[in-house]
């Protein structure tokens, strides 16, 4: 595991930050199978990827509580609330260059991606393989979102103001596209193919994490005490992941962007009332026909 954080180090400290990679109007990061082979073919093949019917996807868009979800499920598959030693960003389908490192990952392989549904691996799809799905209110996806960009400026080539970004979001401009367009994809595959997505949200993961866990639990078909389900929401409590939890950001400059604030809310730090209102219009406008109710608080 040491040999993936020097790995990612090394890749990261080897690159120059580039335009963001762009396929059918939607940017992505700069990772590198992207760099590589443009992002049609990075997309292509994320589809192409050779899935087996156990495999497990986490599907987010970006900053949604993706490392969270993760290691939640993580730990109920290996029915221990120890922490995973291995860093979400190595299993990630958009950052990996060579697929058959995935061949050695233990079964139910355990994946995760922010790309939109239609890219998502066709074997996932065929063989009904479960995905996890969390989504988190977007307007402190938005202010997670600006910071986390300012950071990594390598693979996001953002360094405008928190104004510079609300735009960028706004015309889904920024890397991934549009909030709604995401959230769209999976609604409809969520009818298109019951019961194979588990959808939960953030906040309500935190505010009754032992009652999700549950539920997800049940959707993996994983028995598990109540013990157990207490023990795994201490050890994936923000608190604990900050401190314990192996980050290969921290890398970079010894804190790391990933484990920032983990609350509901941050967003009034951000937001002004103009630009709340302008979110709100379009909120209202893209989403009033969803299921997926979310609140602002
Ligand atoms: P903030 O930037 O608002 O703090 P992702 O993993 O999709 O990149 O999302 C990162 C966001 O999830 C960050 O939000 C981060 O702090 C939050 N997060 C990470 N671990 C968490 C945890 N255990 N509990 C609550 N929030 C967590």
């Amino acid at each position: 595991m040491a040999l993936d954080l020097e790995k990612i180090k090394k890749i990261r400290e080897s690159l120059e930050p580039v335009p963001l990679p762009e396929h059918d109007g939607v940017c992505y990061p700069s990772f590198l199978p992207f760099r590589e082979k443009g992002a049609e073919q990075a997309l292509k093949d994320i589809t192409n990827f050779q899935s087996s019917d156990t495999d497990i996807m986490i599907c987010t868009y970006a900053k949604s509580g993706t490392h969270w979800i993760n290691e939640i499920t993580s730990m109920l598959i290996r029915k221990t609330a120890e922490l995973d030693n291995k860093d979400k960003a190595t299993t990630m389908l958009e950052t990996i260059s060579d697929f058959s490192v995935t061949d050695d990952l233990q079964s139910p392989r355990l994946l995760n991606t922010h790309c939109q549904f239609r890219y998502l691996p066709k074997g996932q799809i065929v063989q009904r393989g479960k995905i996890i799905h969390m989504i988190r209110n977007p307007k402190d996806i938005c202010a997670s979102y600006y910071y986390h960009s300012r950071k990594d400026n390598i693979f996001l080539s953002f360094f405008g103001t928190w104004n510079e970004f609300f735009d960028l979001w706004m015309s889904a401009k920024c890397a991934y596209g549009s909030w709604y367009t995401y959230e769209k994809g999976i609604e409809q595959a969520e009818k298109d193919y019951p019961c194979m997505i588990f959808t939960c949200s953030y906040e309500e993961m935190k505010k009754d994490t032992e009652r999700e866990l549950k539920r997800l639990a049940d959707f993996l078909e994983i028995p598990c005490t109540e013990s157990t389900l207490e023990d795994i929401a201490k050890a994936t409590s923000f608190q604990n992941m900050q401190h314990h939890k192996l980050d290969s950001t921290k890398e970079l400059d010894g804190k790391g962007f990933i484990y920032r604030k983990g609350e509901i809310g941050d967003w009034k730090n951000y937001f002004t009332v103009a630009q709340n209102e302008r979110f709100d219009e379009q909120y209202t406008e893209r989403f009033k026909d969803s299921t997926y109710k979310l609140t602002f608080e």
